[in-house]
């Protein structure tokens, strides 16, 4: 239960909730139990009035009191449904109160944490603790307490009732209770694991769908459709195997069940019966009791069903704990300096390792970018190219060295103004399923179209998005318009073109546009930066030509440097690479 008290402080939030719910449970309860009296006592005075010399007087007066009888057990009713109503109100409003503040909170969380956060856990297992998880802590929180207390309530109710109408036949009943218990007790314990297993089968089945969906195309161009399907059924017919064999568990639950009940009931008869005759009992206590034991049924059979979901609840809150006690690596500073408006940003020997992969993927990396100044890093793929992008973003922390904002080294600075200020297009184009403005909009509400336009220009993608049914309305994504990767690419790179910022960082996102287009784009490039500077990544070394100065990679580590024109004049591997470029045209 230890992860469960974690939410002890959403139960003290709401409190007055929670309190009121325990009271209307109680009231609930308590009219409840009245009931069987009002029924005993109606039904001794009829077995009185069949005892004794039948006249008017009695006659009349009977009705009487069976019509007062009938009243109170409908005022009881009524009383106990519209109590057992108000606790349903407020507990369960109080359990979606809570299941929406955790899960802003778990989502809120998710997003302060890192880069290898997001590499070490899969976006399947972030996705199902916001939403499964959090969807069985809620179980716990209102049908689980609710049922709980309820449960609680009425078994101490009745049995308290129980012993104050007839102290014997109350121990004589509840004999069979302990056994009751004990089954229950057993046959939930297997129900859960068994219960744990199909989940665990079903969440596999639903990500084999997921998969064969997204990867329809795929599967399809591979002619893999029967191989997938085939396993596919293999899957299903395990989980089908797992569900029938608590199927069976659940059958043998409640015929057990009710045979100890019926047992109870049986003693209620028999005993008040026998104490019937020496006058210690009356036959309208036995009616009551019997009625007792129907009441009890229900509760009992719910224990189990209440410890599962708890249990369950309590896996699942450990889960999302685990998330929420990560502290993200890396966070702002608490004394953060504010970014300069004119940064220029500078490696200072800086060595930087995959945590996960042990790739050394920088090595003694110095380098620098001058406010205004267009910097190159060219070098095959997987010389280290975007990681310089992402150390100087803080997605990732350098394992040596530093890196400087004017000076100051960049943990220093506010993480979100850092951010704020650099407009990084990443090499994976990622767009939401969302329109194109919107998209080239990102989060910037006071953008105003005219720049969105201005930035799609820029992008060399304006014609192209003006010709979209909707253009910049049309929808991007699975029912949307479906644009091409060069087209993607280039809505992209007008988003981070739209962003006003210090830096732009160009991680090879020219790699899917054609010849023209790359030369239309690099020709009006000084106008399109407006004096930022930019870190352009590339692959393809023509469009190098246009910046200041180059840096060039090989396996993690800065192998040349110089302009352009230098560069192409000395033998190395920029030169290497440049003459083949030209081969292969
Ligand atoms: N998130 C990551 N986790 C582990 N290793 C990575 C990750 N990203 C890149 N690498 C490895 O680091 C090296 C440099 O990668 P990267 O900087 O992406 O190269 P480039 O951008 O030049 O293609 C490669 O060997 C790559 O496999
Ligand atoms: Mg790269």
């Amino acid at each position: 239960m230890r992860a469960l008290f974690t939410l002890n402080r959403y139960f003290w939030k709401y409190k007055h909730k929670l309190l009121l719910g325990i009271a209307f449970v109680v009231l609930s309860n308590i009219f409840r139990a009245l009931q069987p009296q009002v029924i005993r006592k109606a039904l001794d005075e009829v077995l009185l009035f069949l005892g004794s010399v039948p006249d008017s007087g009695h006659t009349e007066a009977l009705g009487q009191s069976l019509m007062k009888f009938g009243l109170y057990l409908f005022a009881f009713a009524v009383l106990m449904g519209l109590f057992m109503f108000m606790m349903r109100q407020t507990i369960v409003v109080m359990s979606r109160l809570i299941e929406r503040d955790i899960r802003e909170e778990v989502f809120a969380h998710y997003l302060q944490l890192d880069a290898a956060f997001y590499k070490r856990n899969k976006t399947g297992d972030l996705m199902s603790r916001i939403v499964e998880d959090v969807n069985k802590v809620r179980m716990y929180l209102g049908p689980a307490m609710l049922y709980g207390i309820n449960l609680i309530s009425l078994v101490i109710i009745v049995i308290f009732t129980m012993f104050q109408v007839n102290a014997k036949l109350a121990f004589y009943t509840l004999l069979p209770l302990p056994a009751l218990s004990y089954i229950i007790y057993v046959v939930s314990n297997q129900i859960n694991l068994k219960s744990e297993i199909i989940q665990r089968q079903l969440a596999a089945l639903t990500t084999k769908s997921q998969e064969s969906f997204s990867g329809i195309r795929i599967i399809k161009s591979y002619a893999l459709e029967s191989h997938w399907s085939n396993d596919f059924a293999k899957a299903s017919d395990a989980y089908r195997t797992n569900t029938m064999s608590l199927a069976r568990i659940d059958a043998f639950f409640f015929p057990s069940m009710l045979l100890l009940i019926g047992l109870s009931t049986l003693i209620a008869i028999y005993m008040g019966g026998l104490h019937a005759m020496d006058g210690s009992v009356t036959p309208g206590n036995i009616a009551e009791f019997v009625i007792y034991v129907t009441m009890l049924t229900w509760p009992i059979s719910a224990i189990g069903w209440v410890a599962s979901i708890i249990q369950q609840a309590e896996a699942s809150q450990k889960r999302v704990n685990d998330f929420l006690h990560t502290k993200p690596a890396i966070a702002e500073a608490p004394d953060a300096l504010p970014m300069p408006k004119h940064p220029s940003f500078a490696f200072r020997g800086v060595t930087f390792r995959y945590p996960d992969s042990g790739i050394l993927a920088a090595q003694d990396i110095h380098l620098s970018i001058a406010p205004s100044q267009k910097v190159g890093i060219v070098g095959r793929t997987a010389s280290g190219k975007t990681t310089v992008a992402d150390l100087m973003l803080r997605i990732y922390e350098p394992e040596s060295g530093t890196i400087l904002v004017n000076g100051t080294d960049i943990r220093n600075i506010s993480l979100k103004q850092l951010r704020e200020s650099v407009s990084y297009i990443p090499q994976d184009v990622f767009l939401f399923s969302d329109t194109i403005s919107e998209n080239i909009r990102f989060g910037n509400a006071q953008l105003p179209d005219a720049e969105i336009v201005a930035a799609a220009k820029a992008a060399c993608i304006h014609n192209e998005i003006s010709g979209f049914t909707g253009a910049y309305g049309a929808v991007l994504g699975e029912r949307g318009v479906n644009a091409s990767g060069g087209q993607k690419q280039r809505i992209s790179l007008a988003r981070g073109l739209a962003k006003s910022s210090a830096l732009l960082i160009m991680d090879d996102c020219l790699s899917a546009v054609d010849a023209q287009t790359e030369l239309d784009f690099l020709d009006q490039l000084d106008a399109t930066l407006k004096g930022r500077s930019l870190l352009f990544i590339t692959q393809r070394l023509r469009q190098t030509q246009y910046l200041d100065y180059l840096y060039v990679f090989e396996q993690g580590r800065i192998v040349q440097k110089g302009t352009f024109q230098e560069l192409v004049d000395q033998p190395g591997l920029f030169k290497t690479l440049y003459d083949l470029e030209n081969q292969t045209g």
